[in-house]
């Protein structure tokens, strides 16, 4: 046994005691991971659970599917990344990109988005101000230092990205890519998830194009997407990624586009909120609120422009 595995193997010990006995555990057990490669919180990945969720629960969104769970899966597959998992979700509003980050915070961590080890950042909320961005790139350094230190296996995610001062976002560089060492190895098993409606025009246009062209939405491919989608966000002052290093240097696995829903998506999104309320049979109201939504463009009426956003609001006036 080397001196730091005797180190560990004590702290360990340590920690257990102290946990039995109601001492600092929380402290020890912050030190204990900072040294040890092997802390991994309550991370309790349910792989199944997380494909259930994104085949069965999530409508629609066949390349979101596709790309969140073989990216998943492979990252978990490695004991030791060689990189953190980063992701960028885009798509307009209520078409499912918050939905399955929730998915992923609770089928890996078991425990609802109430885990200490899942952060959530909404710009509005925590980064108000345009003209504070380097407190805030100070603090949001220190945050994630400190979350790493006390899960490497942290998820963080930053939602409404296209709020996100500009500038903010590029002190994440170090902890995102290959070769910096933070804290031995442990920062490269977080995971990281952005959001944003940035890219929409971009994905909508194409699902209009592929169904005026007489094809299936489900025939769009993430590559007729994913270059435009990253030459959008860092040409675009409001994405949260202008000219951003995250960027140029590719540390984003996977720009993951979420499409428009259509009016069948939506009637599904109101069958299951009857259904949860008890009422599964009526189908007079699925239809109601299919009627009831707005859908673009005025002469096509392919996508409904609010996703699945205002469903259950409907379903509430229908019932
Ligand atoms: N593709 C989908 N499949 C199933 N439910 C969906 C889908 N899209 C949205 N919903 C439902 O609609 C509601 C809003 O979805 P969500 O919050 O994920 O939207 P969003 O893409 O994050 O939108 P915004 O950009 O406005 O935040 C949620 O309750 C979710 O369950
Ligand atoms: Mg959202």
């Amino acid at each position: 046994m080397e001196v730091s595995e005797i180190l560990i193997h004590c702290l360990f010990t340590i920690l257990i005691y102290s946990s039995l006995h109601g001492v600092t555990a929380l402290k020890l057990k912050t030190i204990y991971c900072t040294i040890s490669e092997s802390c991994e919180c309550d991370f309790q990945p349910d792989i199944q659970g997380l494909e259930w969720d994104l085949y069965k629960n999530l409508y629609g969104q066949h390349i979101a599917q596709d790309i969140v769970s073989e990216a998943v899966v492979s990252f978990l597959q490695k004991e030791s990344p060689d990189v953190p998992l980063v992701l960028s979700f885009h798509g307009a509003s209520g078409t499912g990109k918050t939905l399955v980050s929730s998915m992923l915070g609770r089928r890996l961590f078991g425990a609802a988005m109430s885990s200490p080890y899942i952060h959530q950042f909404i710009p509005t909320l925590h980064f108000p101000l345009l003209d504070h961005v380097k407190e805030y790139r100070s603090v949001l350094k220190q945050w994630v230092e400190g979350n790493l230190t006390a899960c490497a296996r942290s998820i963080f995610i930053f939602d409404e990205m296209e709020r996100m001062p500009p500038g903010v976002m590029d002190v994440l560089v170090p902890f995102l890519g290959p070769s910096h060492v933070v804290f031995q190895t442990n920062y490269r098993k977080a995971i990281y998830i952005f959001i944003s409606t940035a890219g929409e025009k971009i994905i909508n246009k194409l699902a209009m194009e592929t169904r005026q062209a007489g094809k299936e939405r489900e025939d769009i491919q993430l590559w007729d997407l994913e270059s435009s989608l990253k030459q959008d966000v860092f040409n675009k002052n409001n994405s949260g990624f202008f000219q951003s290093r995250i960027i140029s240097e590719n540390l984003i696995a996977h720009f993951v586009p979420f499409l428009p829903l259509n009016r069948r998506h939506v009637e599904r999104c109101a069958q299951r909120d009857l259904c949860q309320r008890g009422e599964c049979q009526r189908r007079d109201v699925v239809e109601a609120v299919g009627n009831a939504m707005t859908y673009t463009p005025k002469d096509g009426q392919l996508f409904s422009s609010t996703g699945c956003k205002s469903v259950p609001a409907k379903v509430n006036l229908f019932l």
